[in-house]
């Protein structure tokens, strides 16, 4: 088996320039397939859409109490079953629901305005910069500001408050990531605690008055992690895309309709690799028999590239519809922010299509070591005005 061969919770794998071609192969030996990670023991790997659906569609046979990613250790992480990415329905309800109104489609119609008018200010700084780094200079800004409207952040915290997130995600080592994060977690405590007495209409206040202040730092967390590295990532990678075909960056800028790009530019990236559950009963999947207390992992990239569902998967086609891709998972545990994540993206490609003519790769860039979100260390490049 292949399988044997190839380790998939290598982050190495994925920056084969071969990794689509052997995850065919790979695929064609079967959907579900037992696999031994090096770093992470024994598993199973869902590599088709079918499968995947079936999975994420079903949180009552496949928990996300043990985790909902590789590479947090064995055993329950820490948040387990007090958060809404690692908690079960009916307990996730109570950890959704709250912030639910703050990331409906309606309220990223409200916040595109704002979104458009940020981005159009990042882009037309940065041109003006000889090199720049697309990772750490384009993606992040627009989604960190909007988080921090989103929990009321207040104007005086604001640059610490980015400093720190950068930090956290950006720091040169581990040490210094997670020094950031163990000053951002007291600074969202004493938020929740003023808050439960002084709510206001921001995503703090409504958890604050709802849940045990742990879980409201838990839960501000999580969203704050969740939408911050993800999009990042998928912004450079899909510039880093369409600078590779030239075809689609030219029609991005002339004909492309803006929404089914960005989708197609989400399923292509697929940044997040895999999602992880946990087996909580026997159940049959793909002919395979998965016992209760397995481990089974939901490759992104492997539905997403799915022939089955995608036709011509390896096709990069900013028109494709309809477009079913699992960027954004599936189910309960869709992700909360997907569409504030396409407005962000959206309004990004639209903006770089209409205020630059070329992006210029300078010198080489580097893939990330991350199986969570697989992207890129650092992205020099100028922008040319149009
Ligand atoms: C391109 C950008 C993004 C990608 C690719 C992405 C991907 C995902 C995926 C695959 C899941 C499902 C995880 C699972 O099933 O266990 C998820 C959940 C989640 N995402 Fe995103 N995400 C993005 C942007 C965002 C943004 C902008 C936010 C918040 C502002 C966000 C917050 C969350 C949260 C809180 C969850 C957990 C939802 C739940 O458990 O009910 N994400 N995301």
């Amino acid at each position: 088996m292949l399988l044997d061969t190839y380790d998939l919770t290598d982050p190495g794998f994925w920056a084969r320039d071969d990794a689509y071609p052997i995850l065919d192969e790979i695929r064609r030996e079967g959907a579900v397939q037992r696999h031994e990670s090096a770093a992470e023991g024994p598993l199973w790997a869902v590599l088709t859409h079918r499968e995947a659906l079936a999975v994420l569609g079903d949180a009552g046979s496949f928990s996300s109490l043990g985790g909902s990613l590789l590479g947090t250790g064995h055993g329950p992480p820490a948040g387990s079953g007090r958060m809404m990415a690692l908690s079960d329905p009916p307990r996730h309800r109570a950890y959704r629901e709250p912030v639910v109104p703050f990331f409906s489609a309606r309220r990223a119609a409200v916040l595109e305005e704002r979104v458009r008018e940020l981005t159009e200010r990042v882009v037309e700084r940065l041109l003006v910069h000889e090199k720049i780094d697309f990772v750490r200079d384009v993606g992040a800004v627009v989604p960190l500001t909007v988080m921090c409207d989103l929990m009321g952040i207040p104007d005086d915290d604001r640059d610490e408050i980015v400093d720190m997130c950068d930090q956290a995600f950006l720091g040169r080592n581990p040490a210094e990531r997670r020094a950031a994060h163990q000053r951002l977690l007291p600074y969202l405590l004493q938020l929740a605690m003023e808050r439960r007495e002084e709510p206001g209409d921001d995503i703090i206040s409504a958890l604050a008055t709802r849940l045990e202040l742990d879980e409201v730092v838990l839960n501000c967390d999580n969203i704050i992690v969740g939408g911050i590295q993800t999009v990042r990532h998928t912004a450079a990678m899909a510039m880093l895309e369409l600078i590779r075909h030239p075809d689609a960056w030219r029609e991005l800028g002339e004909k492309a309709d803006p929404g089914l790009a960005t989708d197609e530019l989400l399923r292509w990236t697929s940044v997040g690799l895999h999602v992880l559950r946990t087996a909580t009963t026997d159940v049959e999947l793909a002919g395979q028999r998965i016992r209760a207390g397995d481990r089974v992992v939901v490759w992104t990239p492997g539905a997403n590239r799915d022939a089955a569902v995608f036709e011509e998967p390896h096709r990069l086609d900013l028109a494709r519809r309809p477009n079913r891709h699992i960027a954004f998972g599936w189910g309960e545990h869709y992700c909360i922010g997907g569409p504030l994540a396409r407005t962000e993206l959206r309004v990004l490609f639209t903006t770089l299509s209409t205020l630059v003519a070329e992006v210029e790769p300078l010198g080489a860039f580097e893939y990330n070591q991350s199986i969570i979100n697989f992207g890129l260390d650092s992205f020099p490049v100028r922008l040319h005005r149009r």
